[in-house]
């Protein structure tokens, strides 16, 4: 695909997520979101018509300034005999895939928490590649492996959650952000992630709902 087909969602510090040129959005059951050649989707969790903007933040106004005490950015290396794993819970989006698809491998009760001779290193790559937000990666045989996704550019409503964005759409904002990879990443809808724009988990604690 040439630089100038990749669809773009563009946003300011004040405004709802503006999606350009997108052929492909779905909800977290694959069924088909309607998309317009610009859509905005909320970004402030107070739309009444998520997950696109019904104009609720020019009363509520958004928040999207990052918080200080956020999680850390910081990559760790997990290593394994056959496959390194690498992480960074700055970048979690704690949608949980992992520990819920390879608990043997990833245990948040367990130090470290990511065991990577706990399982085959097929499986575990299986599960890296089901990672939305881009905090998880692989080095297998002296190779970084970070993009996986092989499909046409799209992005999925999580339900209760983020938005997933794949396929190398581009993030064009007014602070200069870049998310880990353009491969997969996840935005926050909710308001309540203290790393915006990106998805730190926290619709979880709030309770987000797509209601
Ligand atoms: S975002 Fe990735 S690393 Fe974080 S919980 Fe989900 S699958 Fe695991
Ligand atoms: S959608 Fe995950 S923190 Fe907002």
């Amino acid at each position: 695909m040439s630089e100038k087909k990749r669809p773009i969602i563009a946003f300011t510090k004040y405004s709802p997520y503006m999606v350009i040129d997108l052929e492909k959005m779905e909800d977290a059951r694959g069924n088909p979101l309607t998309l317009k050649p610009v859509t905005m989707l909320c970004r402030c969790g107070n739309s009444k018509s998520k997950p696109y903007c019904d104009g609720t933040h020019s009363l509520t106004g958004i928040n999207s300034d990052k918080e200080p005490d956020r999680d850390p950015y910081k990559w760790k290396d997990y290593r394994g005999e056959n496959i390194t794993v690498h992480y960074n819970l700055g970048v979690c989006s704690h949608d949980g895939t992992c520990i819920r698809e390879l608990p043997s491998v990833f245990n948040v009760n367990k130090r470290p928490w990511i065991a990577p001779d706990n399982s085959d290193a097929e499986k575990i790559i299986e599960v890296i590649k089901k990672c939305p937000s881009g905090a998880l990666s692989y080095t297998i045989a002296g190779e970084k492996h970070v993009d996986y996704y092989k499909g046409e550019p799209m992005i999925k409503i999580a339900r209760k959650g983020p938005l997933e964005l794949y396929g190398g759409i581009i993030l064009k904002d007014d602070q200069g952000t870049a998310p880990e990879t353009y491969d997969h990443y996840t935005l926050c809808r909710c308001g309540f992630s203290k790393n915006k724009p990106f998805c730190d988990g926290k619709h979880l604690k709030n309770r987000f709902s797509d209601a």
